[in-house]
């Protein structure tokens, strides 16, 4: 059986063919980045019109690079939550479409699952039950994970995802968007000690997240308590500001994902979404599994971002019989 995944929740348009097996066949981006830059974040609205203007062609070359037609497809699978919800419709809308005229089944697949999926899909074997741990821009979320389609959220961010932050404390400190590996970079110089700032509910039992704490501290530590603005910080001083941000967010990160490794008592920590692609933060999220005895699965970067290939989680729905109709919705918060 042949699938078609769509991508359109935030600022890439992603088309993906894959099998029932799942195996992938082919995943093609295309990264909007360029047209955000300039306004230092993602614009919805510019999102949504330049999803218009290139999802039909992404679909085209998906299919190429697979070297199957359209009339092979067998179903549709679209991210429809959670998103953008102008830039969620035109997935949503194509893959409606598609369905209709090639008369297969449509199915709805919720993009944070398929984040977690995609560890599955990168590690090729069961990696169920497990603590996903989803780490974006928009998202900063822990899962019990007992199966790919039954995931039950432990805990998350209660003001801005990791990956915000990051980009928040990259236009504080000049480094330009997206942010998350300009600030990797920069860390690399610096001092993970030289700033002491703020690691949010690092003791307590909850796991949930707050990440809006430490931007206000950085940009204190930056230009001086109680300003805004000033002179930006250059050479030692900026790296040092960077590498104690970074560690600050990875020790948080780090040791909320080992109290929900102890609470559900899984040995399988598996971890999607862009800040994942932090090799510091990778490294210490080794180092934490190893130490409980647990195995961790993190995709390749491909896979990591937004894309459309881990919506190959339609595969698992389509087992269940658990099929969309036509009237199938964009949701933008999680759902
Ligand atoms: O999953 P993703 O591609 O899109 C969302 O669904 O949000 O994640 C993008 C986020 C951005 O905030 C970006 O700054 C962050 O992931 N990011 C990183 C790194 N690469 C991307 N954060 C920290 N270190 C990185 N190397
Ligand atoms: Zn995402």
């Amino acid at each position: 059986m042949y699938f078609l995944g769509i991508e359109t929740s935030c600022d890439e348009t992603a088309a993906a063919a894959f099998t029932d097996e799942p195996r992938v066949l082919s995943s093609v981006i295309a990264s909007q980045t360029e047209l955000h830059t300039a306004f230092g974040g993602v614009v919805p609205e510019v999102a949504a019109r330049a999803h218009l203007q290139r999802l039909l062609p992404v679909i085209d070359e998906a299919l190429r690079q697979a070297g199957i037609t359209l009339s092979q497809i067998n179903a549709v699978a679209v991210h429809h939550t959670p998103g953008l919800v102008g830039a969620l419709l035109v997935g949503v809308t194509a893959a409606k479409m598609l369905a209709l005229t090639l008369e297969v089944p449509l199915i709805g697949v919720n993009h944070i699952q398929a984040h977690i999926y995609a560890c599955r899909l990168a590690a090729g074997r069961d990696i169920f039950p497990c603590v996903g741990f989803v780490i974006s821009g928009g998202h900063t979320a822990l899962f019990d994970c007992r199966g790919p389609l039954g995931m039950k959220l432990l805990g998350a961010t209660l003001d801005d995802a990791a990956g915000e932050a990051f980009d928040k404390v990259a236009s504080i400190l000049g480094l330009g968007f997206p942010g998350g590996p300009a600030v990797e970079h920069e860390a690399e110089a610096g001092d993970p000690k030289a700033f002491s700032f703020p690691r949010s509910f690092l003791h307590d039992d909850r796991l949930d997240f707050s990440f809006s704490g430490i931007k206000t501290a950085v940009l204190y530590a930056t230009f001086g308590q109680g300003n805004v603005s000033g002179t930006l910080p250059e050479g030692r001083r900026r790296a040092d500001l960077a590498a104690s941000f970074q560690q600050a967010v990875i020790e948080v990160l780090v040791e909320k994902a080992r109290q929900a490794l102890r609470r559900t008592a899984y040995q399988n920590l598996a971890v999607g979404g862009g800040v994942a692609a932090n090799r510091a933060l990778r490294a210490a999220l080794e180092h934490m599994t190893e130490e409980e005895g647990a195995e961790l699965f993190i995709p390749p970067m491909r896979f990591c971002t937004d894309n459309a290939a881990m919506a190959a989680l339609a595969v698992e729905k389509w087992r269940a019989g658990d099929f969309a109709s036509l009237d199938l919705d964009a949701v933008p918060a999680y759902a």
